[in-house]
């Protein structure tokens, strides 16, 4: 029974269902580093304001450093009777160190701890999870570059809709991870603020001095309210939201590179190296990994969710509910750093199929809203341009043949301001050398943007 840290109230001690069942050691041993960075800035702040002597603090301080190393290299044993991260390293402290360990919980509480923990960690992980969006970016960008002249058909509802060059279909997806990489730091600035010292719930009577502690730790300001402290995970909510956005974005080029590769479109190549086979059907080549990023996004939906409900309805402060925030966050971070790290090494090494893209270019009418678009320039109101278009598409439709393909009998027939110019406008390259306006598909837009990227990712040309 001794040994709990709270046994001085108990008459009995714990039942081994109990321990096994309230444990959070086999996930939270993940927050050690953070745990023992924390708890040496504590520490030097006590002895700052004079709760511990300067020796005592030392002792402290390489105490803790010789758990971490031990951590580090496997020597350390988790124990789940000691329930946690936090226990586990203060338990061996004060093996070693006796009573000088035991002043190291001063004026703090395990949640105050394990919100100051898990802010810290979440921080370092939004921070990865930054720096492999701008390793994607950078990817993207290549591709965009690998494929300077390229056009693709554009689509909505999957339907043939208007042609784009290929480098603004790659920009497209260097815009959403800039808009995921402002979202990871907007989260990062909320969440900047040191939970350490608001103990318990209502704070201490002791003389701490948590500005020094934010300094030490690089929070930018030390939360405000110790009652909302340990009640707030809002911080892990927005994290996993703003990764639950970045999984849907990757979900999304996922499922169009699936659809790209099949044998139907042939728009992609992938490398064998990226792709798995079948057991059973010698001629397949998968795009598992594709697939998977899109099915691994339901995981970081359903972390977000879980999280939702678990404080949903939860009273203040802390509550032990609130230790069943790690599993969700954990694998939100895993999964989308793992899809992040898998989706850049595909960018980069898939390769458009030009020619057999070429080939089905001039079919599905991608050019007919330039031509609609002529007629509006000659003074047509649109919904009248519109209409004289798509009749002269169901013609087309009836002949099997192009607009480009009509004689100008037939354009003249449709609409007498329709002229021997109508063939120099038609065709999927003439209509993307038409556009113009500012965030086109126009060529000289496409590499006015690709530019700007490029000076932004920092990539030399
Ligand atoms: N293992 C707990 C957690 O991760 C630590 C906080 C415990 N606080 C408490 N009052 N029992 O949430």
């Amino acid at each position: 029974m001794a040994g709990k840290a709270w046994s001085g109230r108990f008459a009995q001690g714990t039942d081994r269902r109990v321990e096994r069942f309230t444990e959070s050691i086999s996930l939270d041993h993940r927050l050690f580093e953070q745990d023992i960075r924390g708890s040496i800035a504590h520490a030097r702040m006590l002895s700052r304001v004079g709760l511990l002597t300067d020796d005592e603090c030392q002792q402290i301080v390489r105490g803790l450093s010789q758990i971490q190393a031990e951590i580090e290299s496997g020597a350390f044993e988790f124990r789940e009777d000691r329930e946690d991260v936090h226990m586990n390293i203060e338990a061996v402290l004060i093996e070693r160190l006796g009573d000088v360990g035991r002043k190291l919980h001063t004026g703090r509480s395990r949640n105050d701890q394990v919100a100051t923990d898990l802010k810290l960690w979440t921080r370092d992980a939004l921070d990865g999870v930054a720096d492999r969006l701008v390793a994607l970016q950078r990817a993207l960008v290549g591709a965009a570059q690998r494929h300077p002249s390229v056009i693709l058909p554009g689509y909505t509802h999957l339907q043939r809709a208007q042609p784009i060059l290929a480098a603004h279909y790659f920009l497209a997806y260097v815009e959403k991870f800039q808009r995921d990489r402002s979202r990871v730091e907007d989260c990062r600035v909320r969440l900047n603020t040191l939970p350490l010292g608001a103990a318990a719930l209502a704070g201490t009577s002791l003389p701490i001095d948590r500005a020094s502690v934010a300094r030490e730790l690089l929070f930018d300001d030390v939360a405000a309210n110790s009652l909302d402290v340990s009640s707030d995970r809002d911080f892990a909510i927005e994290a996993v939201f703003v990764l639950t956005l970045i999984a849907e974005h990757l979900s999304t080029l996922a499922e169009e590179w699936v659809i790209w590769s099949t044998q139907e479109f042939g728009f992609l190549h992938l490398p064998d190296s990226l792709c798995t086979g079948s057991s059973i059907m010698p001629q397949k080549k998968n795009p598992d990994v594709l697939e998977l990023i899109r099915g691994k996004t339901a995981r970081v939906v359903g972390a977000l969710t879980t999280l939702l409900v678990l404080v949903k309805g939860l009273p203040l402060a802390y509550n032990r509910d609130l230790q069943e925030d790690k599993a969700p966050l954990f694998e939100a971070f895993d999964t989308v750093m793992a899809c992040l790290e898998l989706a850049e090494l595909l960018v980069s090494q898939a390769t458009l199929r030009v020619e057999r893209i070429a080939q089905g270019l001039e079919n599905g009418f991608l050019d007919a809203t330039t031509l609609m678009e002529h007629l509006i320039r000659l003074g047509l109101p649109q919904r009248r341009a519109h209409e004289v278009i798509g009749k002269l598409v169901a013609v087309c439709e009836s002949r099997n043949c192009r607009l480009a393909e009509l004689s100008l009998e037939d354009l003249q027939a449709a609409d007498p301001r329709l002229g021997a110019e109508i063939p120099g406008l038609l065709g999927s390259a003439n209509a993307v050398a038409a556009f113009r306006s500012f965030g086109s598909t126009a060529p000289s837009e496409v590499a006015r943007q690709l530019n700007l990227w490029m000076q932004r990712l920092e990539l030399g040309t």
